[in-house]
């Protein structure tokens, strides 16, 4: 339906423009245009499209608004591209005009819909789609930096978080056509490295020269064990400092410790990763560690750079601290070694860089908690006024709050510990497993046990990814097991089980394939019902909501809209007859039913989440 919106937004603004030239030609002047101001309706009986663009013209013109939106419908009528698309305009209240679109026209949207794997989302990539018109270079790279844990830390559920919403913009990216670089930024540079390695080499010293002597809980107690010491032991803090020096400039014993180290770390992330389906690559911040003294330096050639107590700064436009004096990003501690901060700065310059040394990326989305969107604004900033970030291109942050227990405070376990994400998993899919031995034995069915692991496994982990992405990411969000695995509302389960709802329609004999490609012309259409009208509305909304996702980089939008579908589904197939409708109009409901399987599969797949065919 974006194809028909764009169509009927330039018809519109031609008709204002026809109407009204000598405001048209003002507001060219100012650097504007008429804008239309389309919307959906508010209702459905004020038909699909809402125009409410006389209502600012009134003022200007010295003309009531109903008068106004008159003139731009007699245009409107004039013009047979709009008279094609759209049923006579209602003009109601004030002055919005109700647009409808013809119905044979939804009908050919839908036929055009069945073919289309894509489903009317258009594709960057493809030459001939109108986003692609300008240019013939491939499109550039987008970056997603998601999921980023820490070597020798535990994953929490801030980074499952982050691992699940940037994996799900980068699937909505991928379907747009965009090149998406899938980043791990992971931390594995740092002072951390200097403690561990020295306490280790006192306490466990065949951990820095043999694979897998110890595993991630050991390392994460000792990595505790050496905080703690750093925090205390003066020597120890010199030690530790020596041996970043020594890793940082390349000694090959310290290089060593710290590859197992952090291939230890890996191997518990990659099953992770591996369970949740999250493809990455990593690029750690050990990765930038070679461009840092250049970040530096361009920052001083900039002017920008201020030595302030020993340590190279950069003073922040417009953020000031409580003292009421701008605050600082530090790019050189007194020491000379570099921190967090000089990292992401490096890593955007390289990543806006051109290639050899960049990757001439566009846009670079960053998917953490809130709690660092003062150093993300301080950072980019930073980067802005250091020339770094090309015209046109975009940098964001996207934040999400924290995951709390249900008691609203940090998730913790009962015993007070932070939660580990596997165990937080097993949970998810134990316990959808255990509704599910229920429901079995409710319903008197006999399931292998293959089938319930399998439907037990998908349900879990789509229960705990769905539960996340459907919240607005900016809100803290409360972890509830029995919530996010409820057969009802919005929920994974739900939306899964009207996938497996419309499988069961085949299995009962509704051929919705051959009835797809029966009626994908759009002769072979019918719809007479207004549950049909109605969920062939809502189907026809999907590439708009992609398109949505896309920019506004908001999964739960996604999610509302799969819910409602899903709804509106429901309450089609309750009240109208599929298989026991008469032979003329059969096909057509199959082929919506087959179409809204169709678009949940794809809308859940761009969540990360796979669908059953029974459950
Ligand atoms: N490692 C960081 C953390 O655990 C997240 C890194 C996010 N990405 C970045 N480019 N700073 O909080």
């Amino acid at each position: 339906m974006l194809t028909v919106l764009q169509a009927l937004e330039s018809q519109l603004h031609a008709a204002m423009e026809r109407a009204f030239p000598e405001a048209a030609a003002e507001a060219a002047a100012a650097g504007r245009r008429l804008d239309p101001q389309l919307g959906p309706a508010t209702k459905p009986e004020f038909g699909d499209v809402q125009a409410n663009g006389a209502l600012p013209l009134a003022k200007p013109l010295q003309q009531k608004p109903r008068a106004i939106a008159d003139a731009i419908v007699a245009q409107l009528q004039q013009d047979p591209a709009f008279t094609a698309l759209c049923l006579e305009p209602e003009i109601a209240g004030p002055g919005f005009i109700n647009l409808t679109i013809r119905p044979e026209r939804l009908t050919a949207e839908i036929a055009a819909r069945l073919g289309d794997p894509r489903l009317g989302v258009p594709s960057v990539a493809d030459p001939s789609g109108a986003a692609a018109a300008s240019a013939q270079e491939p499109p550039a790279p987008v970056i997603v930096d998601f999921s980023s844990p820490n070597i020798a830390k535990e994953m929490h559920v801030g980074h499952l978080r982050s691992t699940i919403i940037g994996d799900s913009l980068a699937r909505v990216l991928e379907l747009r056509g965009h090149p998406v670089l899938r980043l791990n930024h992971v931390g594995d540079w740092g002072t951390q490295f200097g403690m561990l390695i020295t306490h280790l080499k006192q306490v466990a010293p065949e951990a820095l020269t043999t694979a897998d002597a110890v595993d991630l809980g050991d390392l994460v107690a000792f990595y505790r064990q050496a905080k703690a010491r750093f925090d205390e032991d003066e020597a120890f803090q010199t030690t530790s400092r020596e041996e970043v020096v020594k890793l940082q400039s390349g000694d090959p014993v310290s290089l060593r410790a710290w590859g197992l180290l952090c291939d230890q770390s890996r191997r518990e992330f990659q099953a992770i990763y591996d369970r949740l389906d999250i493809r990455l690559s990593e690029r750690g911040e050990s990765f930038y560690n070679p461009f840092l003294p250049a970040v530096v330096a361009d920052l001083e050639s900039a002017g920008l750079l201020v030595t302030d107590d020993g340590a190279g700064c950069v003073f922040l436009e417009g953020v000031s601290g409580k003292d009421g004096k701008p605050l600082p990003v530090i790019v050189q501690k007194r020491d000379g070694g570099f921190n967090y901060a000089t990292t992401d700065l490096a890593a955007i310059r390289y990543r806006f860089g051109q290639s050899p040394a960049g990757d001439g990326a566009r846009r670079v989305i960053y998917v953490t908690d809130a709690g660092q969107a003062a150093h993300f604004a301080g950072v980019f900033q930073v980067a802005r006024r250091a020339g770094w970030i090309p015209d046109g291109a975009r940098l964001e942050h996207v934040p999400f709050g924290l995951v709390q227990g249900e008691d609203g405070k940090k998730l913790k376990t009962r015993a007070g510990d932070t939660v580990r994400l596997r165990d937080l998993l097993d949970e998810a899919v134990e316990r959808a497993e255990a509704d599910l031995r229920r429901r079995l034995e409710e319903e008197g069915r006999n399931e292998d046990e293959a089938f319930i692991q399998h439907v037990a496994t998908t349900v879990g982990l789509a229960a705990v990814k769905y539960a996340d992405l459907s919240t607005n990411r900016i809100t803290n969000y409360q972890f509830s097991f029995d919530r996010m695995l409820a057969l009802t509302g919005n929920t994974a389960p739900y939306l899964l089980y009207a996938v497996v709802r419309i499988a069961g329609i085949a299995r009962k004999g509704g051929e919705l394939d051959a009835a797809a490609s029966a009626a994908s012309s759009a002769d072979g259409l019918q719809f007479s019902e207004p549950q049909e009208w109605t969920l062939v509305r809502e189907l026809l909304k999907f590439d708009a909501v992609i398109a949505e996702v896309e920019e506004e980089l908001l999964p739960n939008r996604l999610c509302s809209y799969l819910f409602e579908l899903s709804q509106v589904f429901n309450r089609f197939y309750d009240q109208v007859p599929v298989l026991k409708a008469p032979p003329e109009l059969r096909a057509s409901r199959l082929a919506l039913c087959r179409l809204t399987a169709d678009t949940l599969r794809l809308g859940l797949g761009l969540l990360g989440i796979p669908t059953l065919e029974r459950m």
